[in-house]
């Protein structure tokens, strides 16, 4: 095995950072590494946006609920970006191509790119030593980390991504089963796999290092998943003139 496959297997979230901020060269290779990552058609449909300000960040973390989105050594938001390539654009270019920017399939395209970036930027931090935790809690109030980083029109904030140097050595969690997520042709439902992993995942939470409990991975997505979660993500989308046909 190569040492960036180690590198990616060893991954686990970091929730706890030493007080040391990133350097602007940790910042900006990570953002390279970023961009390297392959984009639909060359559209480089997103903007990263770091949050340096203490009051923007003790907001943000206001709305995630999760100490770590302010403590940690950088923050990092990941938007979904349309308006740079719009605005690339001569008027009458503009406006033939609303319809475009305005379909789900452009929003897909740019939440896959957003998405693809931030991936190279966790693996980039990681493999410098750094951890990493994604922040979907973001979207506690979309409307309002919206504002927070006055975003124009077509631009859409995603998730965050807390980096740092780690405080707390974790656990790695286990993955579903390779035969789970692997078809092969066609897609196979393997509720024989599922039924597995929820024996590897109870004994992982009777067992770990922190915080044990009686536990399966399915019963903690039902747990989830029984309540509504975020429900006005959909008309925030809209009236951000995104996904609507
Ligand atoms: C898009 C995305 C959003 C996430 N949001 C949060 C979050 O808000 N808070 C948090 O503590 N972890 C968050 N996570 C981390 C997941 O909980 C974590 O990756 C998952 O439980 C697997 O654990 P591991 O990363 O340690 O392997 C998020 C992960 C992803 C990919």
């Amino acid at each position: 095995m190569n040492t960036t496959i180690e590198q990616i297997l060893n991954h686990r979230s970091i929730r706890q950072f030493k007080d040391k901020k990133l350097s602007s060269e940790q910042i900006e290779t990570i953002i390279s590494a970023g961009q390297a990552a392959s984009t639909s058609s060359y559209y480089q449909a997103y903007s990263i946006i770091g949050i340096t300000d203490p009051e923007k960040k003790q907001a943000l973390k206001e709305v995630s609920g999760q100490q770590y989105v302010e403590n940690n050594g950088h923050l990092f938001v990941f938007c979904a970006d349309l308006q740079r390539i719009y605005q690339s654009q001569p008027d009458e270019i503009q406006s033939a191509m609303r319809t475009n920017l305005q379909s789900t399939e452009f929003f897909m395209m740019s939440v896959i790119d957003a998405t693809l970036a931030a991936q190279n930027c966790a693996l980039a931090s990681e493999s410098m030593g750094l951890g990493i935790c994604y922040l979907g809690s973001l979207r506690n109030d979309i409307q309002q980390v919206n504002d927070l980083l006055e975003l124009p029109y077509y631009v859409t904030p995603l998730f965050g991504l807390a980096v740092g140097v780690p405080k707390e050595d974790t656990d790695k969690k286990p993955r579903l089963p390779f035969q789970s997520i692997y078809h092969e042709n066609v897609y196979v439902n393997n509720q024989e796999a599922v039924e597995a992993f929820d024996e590897t995942t109870k004994e992982y939470y009777q067992l770990r290092g922190s915080n044990t409990r009686e536990d399966t991975w399915s019963s903690q997505i039902g747990r989830k998943l029984k309540t509504p979660m975020r429900m006005d993500v959909a008309s925030f989308i809209q009236s951000k003139n995104l996904n609507k046909h």
